[in-house]
């Protein structure tokens, strides 16, 4: 029987329950690509015939993590931003993202500015999955109906977390993904 949602969801519990850290989010992503070659799942999850925006399929109560599904029908390329102190894990369900990650070449002292500089950029096509650990900063990229799943250690609404505008270097608080 194929990998579905309800197994990923028990999955992601065990291993947060025992490993938090980089080699439980590891076990995650593995088993996030297991789900995304799932195609009922992506049909059902990820389809044409799914509402679109942003929704969550599921939240744990006691662990705080939640799953995510972006189902997005336009093209969108978004600042520079973290997730705080929350870990996460992209999926790729159709199409591709094209992720670039970013470093502070400023001292981090400025609260209001930062100047940034590109470390990797990394493509991530359906089926793959990705972990962006707490703080890292990252920018994406991607073309019209590419929808991804997202696993963040937390509600990243609850969370202070920052965008950065390339142009000015202006930090700013980030609302969008
Ligand atoms: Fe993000």
């Amino acid at each position: 029987m194929a990998y579905d949602l309800d197994q990923f969801i028990a999955d992601c519990r065990s291993t947060l329950s025992r490993d938090p850290g980089p080699s439980g989010r590891e076990m995650i992503r593995q088993n996030l690509e297991r789900l995304l070659a799932n195609q009922d799942f992506i049909e059902k999850y990820c389809g044409d015939n799914v509402e679109r925006g942003l929704k969550v399929l599921y939240e744990n109560p006691e662990l705080g993590f939640q799953i995510l599904s972006h189902i997005n029908d336009k093209a969108r390329v978004s600042p520079p931003h973290d997730h705080g102190t929350s870990w996460a894990i992209y999926g790729q369900a159709t199409k591709y993202t094209d992720m670039i990650e970013w470093e502070r070449e400023d001292d981090g002292k400025d609260p209001k500015h930062a100047k940034l500089t590109p470390i990797k950029k990394i493509p991530a096509h359906a089926g793959q999955g990705r972990h962006l650990p707490e703080r890292r900063i990252h920018s994406i990229d991607y073309p019209d109906h590419a929808r991804f799943v997202r696993v963040t250690g937390t509600n990243l609404d609850k969370i202070d977390r920052i965008r950065i505008d390339l142009k000015t270097g202006e930090m700013s608080a980030q609302q969008a993904t």
